[in-house]
Parts: C-alpha cells; sequence; structure tokens
C-alpha cells in the first residue's frame, strides 16, 4: 500500500499527489513514468513521474480527471493509500545520460508541464537551465507555472484564448520566438497532448529544431510484456513502456498513435461485459460411476453449450469414488517410468495407492514431499507427454489419469489440510542450507519462482520473492483463465509456498525499481531469476497495429488478472463480432475460448495441420466442442483494415506441410495464389512469447543466449 503523503488541487480536475514510494524514489530519473492501480478493481494507468525525491521517499505525480481510472484516482486523498504503485518504468530522458551541451527549448502543453519540471529541475541542479513555452488552452489550465519559472532561464507561457500570456498555442509561440525575437536552439523537447507533440514537432522542423516527444500509449504492464503500447517510430514497431517513453519526434507516427488511443472509447461509453463467473461452480452428482478398467475414468464437465457462455471451470475433477476408481488402475511399477518423467518426481506410484486406499492426506503428503503446487500442475501441466506419457498402462490402454488424480489429491488438501500440514517442512533428502547462502532472492512469482522460493524454503533458507505485478502467480493469474485455472486455486497454494515461509513483495521490477546488484548489497546470497517468457511476438505483416489488433498476452492479462469481462472491473476489452486468433498453442487456445465466453464468433488460424498443433489435445478437443473454428494450413499474410484504420479482415494464405524442418516438424510451404479473406474485426496474435529483455540489459555480465534465456 502506498500512502498520499500530500494532494494539492492544480487546477479544475488537476491534482497534484505526493506518494511514499521510496523503492520507486530511490530509482527514479526524469522521463520514467510508473503504474498505479488505485484499488482492487481499478485499471492500471501509466503516469508520467512529475517529481522524486530519494531522501523522503517521494514520487510524484499529476492526475488530470479524464476517463473513469483518473477520476478514481483523483477521488483518493491525503492519508489514504493507493493499492498498487509500480515503477520506475521505462527509460530515463538521454540528457540524463549526459547534460547537454546544447541550447534546448521545452515546449509543455497541458499537463505536460508535470513531467517537463521534473527534467528542466533536473537540468537546472546540474548547472544548465532550458527556456521552456508554457502553454494550455487557457489561463485556469496553466498549472506548476511559479515551480517552473524557479528552474527555467526563461518561461514563455501562451493559452489559445489570449486570456494569459502571448495569444496562440505553442506552435505559435514557438515561431514568435524565432522569428520576432531571435532566439536560437539546438533542440527541442515537447511533451503533452499527441496532437500538441505533432504539430510542435511539425512546427520545430522548419527551424530545423529536432524534437524529442513522450509518448503515452495506452499500457497494461509497462514491463515489455503486452505490446499493448507499440507505436510506430521510423517506420519500426517500438514499445512504449521499454523503448521509450520518448522518442525522436521526427519519426513517430502520430497519427497511428491517435487512432490507437481511441482503442477503448466505444467500451467506455458502451459499458462493460458481464459475463457469468464464480470461484467455485456446483460439482454435478453422479449416481453411479461407469468403469471399463482399459479406460480412465471419465471425469465430469460443464455442458460445452453452457461453458461457452461463462467463465466457471470447465473440468470438474474426480470426486473421491472416482479418484479412488481410477486409482486401482495403477500396476504401482518398482521402477516407475512415470516418476522419472515428472519433472518434480512426485513419487506417483505411492500418492495413487494411497488414495486406492482412501487415504488422501496421506496421498497430499506425499505429493506435497515434491511439489508446492498440486492443485494448479494436476491442472495444466502437460501430463500426456510427462508423467502419462511414460506410464507402462498407456501402452496397451489408456495411462492412468495421474493429473487427475494429482488435481483430486491437492484439492482435498487444500479444503481438509490445514496450511501448516501442507507445508511439509521435510524434504526428502534433509539437505540443509549452507551457512553462507541463507537468504536468497527470487524474481518473478509465477510457476518456476514460486517451485524455487517453496522448496528452498523447505530447506531452510530464508526466501524473498519480488514480483513486477501487483499479484504474485505470473502466468497462473494473468495467462491461464479462469475456466482452466480457478484463481481461488492460484492464491491458496500461493498462501501455502507462504506459510512456508516464502516473502512475497509485489509491484518490484527487478532491473528498474531495484538491480540484482542491489539485492546482492541487501544480503542475499543468491538470486533465482524466474522471470517468466513475457515478451510477446507479432508477425511483422502489414496492418499489426491497427486498432484491433491485440497479442495473445495483453488480451489474456487484461481478461484475467484485470477481470475485464465483469463489470465490477474498470479494464477494457475489445469485443470483436469475428476474432481471429493466430497460432496453435495453449495460449491460442486460451485467447480463442476467452474471446468466445466474450460474445466473438472464433476462428483459430494456424499454419500447419492438426496433427503439428501445439495445444494439449484435451485443450483442442474443449475448443472444438464450444464452437471455435479451425483454419487449420492457413497462414496470415496481411491485416486489412477500414478507412479509419480498424480492422476489417485477414488476408491468409493456404499453407501445405513439406520436409520436416529444424523442429522435427513438417515446414509449411505457401499454396501460390491460394489467398483468400477470413472477415473479423479482431486479431489476437499468440505467436509464442520470448524472454523478457529487462533483467539481462540492466545487469552487467550475465549471459544469456541467443533466444534472451
Ligand atoms: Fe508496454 Fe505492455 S505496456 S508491452
Amino acid at each position: 500500500m502506498y500512502l498520499i503523503k500530500e494532494k494539492k488541487e492544480l487546477a479544475e480536475n488537476i491534482v497534484w499527489f505526493d506518494i511514499l514510494a521510496p523503492r520507486v524514489a530511490k530509482s527514479a530519473l526524469p522521463g520514467q513514468f510508473i503504474i498505479l492501480k488505485a484499488d482492487e478493481s481499478a485499471e492500471r494507468i501509466p503516469l508520467t513521474i512529475a517529481d522524486y525525491n530519494a531522501k523522503t521517499g517521494i514520487v510524484s505525480l499529476v492526475v488530470q480527471a479524464v476517463g473513469d481510472g483518473a477520476r478514481k484516482i483523483n477521488g483518493f486523498n491525503k492519508g489514504e493509500y493507493f493499492e498498487d504503485f509500480a515503477g520506475p518504468l521505462g527509460l530515463p530522458s538521454e540528457l540524463v545520460k549526459s547534460p547537454p551541451k546544447k541550447k534546448i527549448l521545452f515546449i509543455a502543453g497541458g499537463l505536460g508541464a508535470a513531467p517537463v519540471y521534473v527534467q528542466v529541475k533536473w537540468l537546472a541542479e546540474n548547472a544548465q537551465k532550458a527556456d521552456l513555452i508554457l502553454g494550455a488552452r487557457t489561463k485556469d489550465l496553466i498549472i506548476l507555472e511559479e515551480e517552473l519559472k524557479a528552474v527555467t532561464e526563461h518561461t514563455y507561457v501562451c493559452t489559445d484564448d489570449g486570456s494569459y500570456g502571448f495569444r496562440g498555442n505553442v506552435t505559435e509561440m514557438l515561431a514568435d520566438l524565432i522569428e520576432n525575437q531571435g532566439k536560437q536552439y539546438d533542440e527541442a523537447i515537447a511533451i503533452g497532448p499527441l496532437v500538441m507533440m505533432k504539430y510542435a514537432v511539425i512546427a520545430a522542423k522548419k527551424y530545423n529544431l529536432p524534437t524529442i516527444v513522450s509518448m503515452n500509449p495506452i499500457m497494461v504492464d509497462g514491463t515489455g510484456m503486452c505490446g499493448a503500447c507499440r507505436v510506430t517510430v521510423g517506420g519500426k514497431v517500438k514499445f512504449a513502456c521499454v523503448d521509450g517513453p520518448e522518442f525522436d519526434g521526427g519519426l513517430v507516427d502520430f497519427d497511428e498513435a491517435m487512432r490507437r488511443q481511441t482503442t477503448y472509447k466505444t467500451q467506455e461509453t458502451e459499458g462493460k461485459p458481464n459475463i457469468e463467473h464464480a470461484e467455485n461452480c456446483p460439482i454435478p452428482h453422479y449416481d453411479k460411476i461407469d468403469f471399463d478398467k482399459k479406460k480412465r475414468v471419465a471425469v465430469s464437465e460443464q455442458d460445452p453449450k453452457e461453458r461457452a457462455k461463462n467463465f466457471f471451470e470447465v473440468n470438474f475433477g474426480y470426486n473421491f469414488e472416482e479418484a479412488k476408481l481410477e486409482a486401482t488402475r495403477c500396476l504401482s511399477c518398482k521402477k516407475p517410468k512415470c516418476v522419472a518423467a515428472c519433472p518434480v518426481a512426485i513419487d506417483i506410484p505411492k500418492f495413487i495407492s494411497e488414495i486406492k486406499g482412501g487415504n488422501v492426506s496421506a496421498a497430499a503428503e506425499t505429493i506435497f514431499g515434491a511439489s508446492n503446487l498440486p492443485a494448479v500442475c494436476g491442472r495444466v501441466c502437460p501430463q500426456e507427454s510427462q508423467c502419462e506419457g511414460a506410464c507402462i498402462v498407456g501402452i496397451k490402454n489408456e495411462p492412468v489419469a495421474i493429473g487427475r488424480l494429482e488435481r483430486f489429491a491437492g484439492d482435498w488438501a487444500l479444503k481438509n489440510l490445514q496450511s501448516e500440514d501442507n507445508a511439509v517442512k521435510e524434504t526428502k533428502s534433509g539437505a540443509k542450507p549452507a551457512e553462507t547462502a541463507k537468504k536468497v532472492a527470487v524474481i518473478g512469482a509465477g510457476p518456476a519462482g514460486l517451485t524455487c522460493a517453496g522448496t528452498l524454503a523447505k530447506f531452510g533458507y530464508e526466501v524473498k520473492i519480488f514480483e513486477s505485478l501487483h499479484e504474485p502467480g505470473g502466468v497462473l493469474m494473468y495467462g491461464i483463465p479462469e475456466f482452466r485455472l480457478p484463481k481461488a486455486v492460484v492464491k491458496s497454494e500461493i498462501e501455502n509456498v507462504k506459510k512456508l515461509g516464502v516473502e512475497i513483495e509485489t509491484n518490484v521490477i527487478v532491473g528498474k525499481t531495484i538491480t540484482i546488484d542491489q539485492l546482492f548489497a541487501e544480503g542475499f546470497k543468491a538470486v533465482f531469476i524466474g522471470s517468466g517468457a513475457g515478451l510477446p511476438k507479432f508477425m511483422n505483416i502489414p496492418g499489426e497495429t491497427a486498432n484491433g489488433v491485440f497479442s495473445a498476452n495483453e488480451y489474456l492479462t487484461r481478461s484475467n488478472l484485470m477481470k475485464a469481462y465483469r463489470s465490477d472491473s474498470a479494464t477494457p476489452i475489445m469485443i470483436g463480432k469475428k476474432t481471429a486468433v493466430v497460432g496453435g498453442g495453449n495460449v491460442a487456445m486460451d485467447a480463442a475460448r476467452t474471446a468466445l465466453r466474450l460474445g466473438s464468433e472464433v476462428h483459430i488460424v494456424y499454419r500447419r495441420s492438426e496433427a503439428e498443433l501445439p495445444a494439449r489435445v484435451e485443450e483442442v478437443h474443449h475448443a472444438k466442442e464450444e464452437g471455435i473454428i479451425f483454419n487449420l494450413l492457413t497462414n496470415p499474410v496481411e491485416i486489412l483494415t477500414n478507412e479509419k484504420g480498424w480492422v476489417s479482415g485477414l488476408k491468409c494464405i493456404k499453407m501445405e506441410l513439406g520436409e520436416p524442418d529444424a523442429s522435427g516438424r513438417r515446414r509449411p510451404i505457401e499454396k501460390p495464389g491460394s489467398e483468400f479473406v477470413i472477415e473479423v474485426d479482431a486479431v489476437l496474435m499468440s505467436l509464442g512469447t520470448s524472454p523478457n529483455p529487462l533483467i539481462a540489459s540492466a545487469t552487467p555480465g550475465l549471459n544469456v543466449d541467443k533466444y534472451g534465456c
């Protein structure tokens, strides 16, 4: 929680906040921004830092009450707390790297006065005062005038209506300074509304004045994870949150940026979706279980037609009778191949035999000896290619449903065991921590980080996890939908990890808020990096920055983490009438099934055949049952747009399979002349992700491979 130490009204609906955020204040630099989430249901809103003080731990922001999110923020008062505050994000202003030896003119439009203030102040503190044009529509909207005058050489005030200072907008003021007052500058830095920055750049170009601008597009995470903040600069797509926010204004495509800003305008006026949801939905009762030992015991599921309209969990899991019956199919092999195929080597035959004997508590404790997340892993591990793929029963018949049994034991433990019982402290090896390595930092509270932290805690280490988002869980929270992995299950298992002694600090972006070197300086003896593979890929085909094109990461984060499908969430999400999802992995299936539940007709577009779909067979089966249309051996070549720049179709080409490529799968080859168009108004790109480069780029000497791992 982040205390509001001061709140000042600068103008009507424009407020200055001083917020206590010591970690952010210590690392902040001019030009950077933070992400603020006012309370539980609020949006994540990016705000450029207006001032900071490392000694007092204060970070200052200026917020104008435009839009629901900003209005909510401005409703908070001194002494109250904001729930989440993450940063500093983005690259610092170039001038911080090396104080320029040139004459700089700042141009601040409206609220842009706030981010300009921190920059001119920094320059003044470094013995170089700049000039400033401070513009607004009318006198009442001029903010921070006295503060800015104190740190600039000259501040030239202008108002569009002539109510104060020079009559005219900032570009007219610029012309007056250069043409009538003989002023000369080497560079301009313009910050304010997009349209003002666009025209400031055009005006400055007339005087050969290169102009830096600060972009503030729609954002979700602010760490390069979703691609919502895409801006085209010099013909290349950049992520403003990691490549910016400052760019060479002469290279920015402002028209595209202004269009992309309108993405959620209709939802602001038309209201939010409200899809049925619940933490738990009723489990149907079965009087009789059909049992053929060659087959696994069937699991009950929601009817496909029903579940396509809600976010309840699809699969109800086994009840006690079903679990015991399925457990009888295990051969209790002497040398179990399933254990060797399990990444954490759970003693599978033992926990299954405990279920068979009716001792679910002992089954759960057996699993907890090796895994901290059985209810999660039982649901979403790819068992068919791990434990179940190696099951001997599977040679002739269906393999034992190890995943379902693990889930059964995990769910049972969540309901019936006290957390202290879950948190079995003894490990099989009984190893003790080395005296010199007692304190360990874990970066990322996703499955890797939670597993590492829980295991180390069982060994007796003191472990602290640093998580960049406002909730721990990583992909379990932001990526996998509620209908496949209920968030209540994830939260309960995270609570169990905490009860092992693991501490979790959210809103800390390692590489930005704090560096790995600083973690060592804080006394950590080892650092585990489990920051995930959150950098989304795009195809680089024409039309990819059109309104209505999203990464699956962005779409799923809005829906899963920010609950955009609920009317009580402030986060918007686009609901296309027809949505194309490009890709064939689990994330593609999750995005497709989410779009379907929001009311869209959904087409999966995948360039290989069904046999090569990387998604789990169960997910493909569920997607088909729910009515998702599969366009296989099909590859997009262009996203078509209407005259307003919104998606109007996906131009595709038919593919056929050639010889196997390096991945061992047959290479898809285009069929010349087979282009066709799928009419859609939304496109979700789900082409895989790669590791976020943030930590590697902020950690000298940390080596990564060619994939960034
Ligand atoms: Fe920039 Fe998500 S906000 S990538």
